[in-house]
């Protein structure tokens, strides 16, 4: 599975907010919103361009636009935080949802939300969660993209857990990995260490 790091210092600067336990809802909101631009940003960095034939003010002109714009699709809760800023970055994007809790006793992700297009062949598909922890949310994810015939999903997230990434990699899903951080591990509860606790409770609250 292809994996980047996006390690910039404008990236870890936002992160390092957000990891910052004294950091606050509206604070945590906006450096995951700047850190989103880069994410995105960066994840585009190879997509296909069409030609467009445009007039300047001086003469005629080839540009070009994205040939496929990717389909969002935020994890809810915590993923709608990424949502504004990434559609901002590619205004003709669709958008999907799919919303997820984990169960904080098995780390299973529960599904209340499923808003997808039926046919997704052919189509780019960017899922952006801020956490891949166990992996089990993105991989749950990954299987409902699949099931609708993607075959170019990137996982868009701030922090991954090694073993989220080992997860993603051994379930042979075609995905890549775009993410800000890679940390140490887990801790017992499955919490990603260091990581910034649980990103939907400093988005929104705890549930
Ligand atoms: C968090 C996070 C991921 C998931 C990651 O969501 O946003 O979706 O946990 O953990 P995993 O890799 O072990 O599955 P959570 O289920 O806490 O819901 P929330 O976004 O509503 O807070
Ligand atoms: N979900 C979160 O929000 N944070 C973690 O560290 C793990 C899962």
């Amino acid at each position: 599975m292809e994996s980047l790091i996006v390690d910039h210092p404008l990236a870890a600067a936002r992160l390092t907010t957000m990891r910052d336990k004294t950091t606050d809802n509206a604070g945590f909101r906006a450096a995951l919103s700047d850190l989103t631009q880069m994410l995105i940003y960066e994840a585009l960095a190879g997509a296909p361009r069409a030609d467009v034939v445009i007039d300047t003010p001086l003469t005629a002109h080839t540009g070009s636009r994205l040939a496929s714009p990717p389909l969002l699709v935020p994890v809810l809760r915590a993923g709608l935080g990424m949502v504004e800023q990434a559609h901002a970055m590619v205004p003709e994007a669709h958008v999907g949802f799919v919303g997820l809790a984990r169960d904080e006793e098995t780390a299973q992700p529960v599904p209340y939300l499923e808003s997808l297009p039926e046919d997704l062949s052919g189509r780019p598909v960017f899922v952006l969660d801020p956490m891949l922890a166990t992996g089990g949310s993105m991989l749950h994810t990954i299987e409902l993209l699949v099931a609708r015939n993607a075959t170019d999903i990137t996982a868009v997230c701030v922090v991954a857990a090694p073993e989220g990434v080992a997860a993603l990699k051994e379930s042979g899903h075609p995905c890549r990995l775009v993410v800000a951080a890679v940390d140490n591990g887990l801790n017992e509860v499955n919490y990603i260490v260091p990581g910034l606790g649980d990103a939907g409770d400093r988005q929104f609250g705890p549930r």
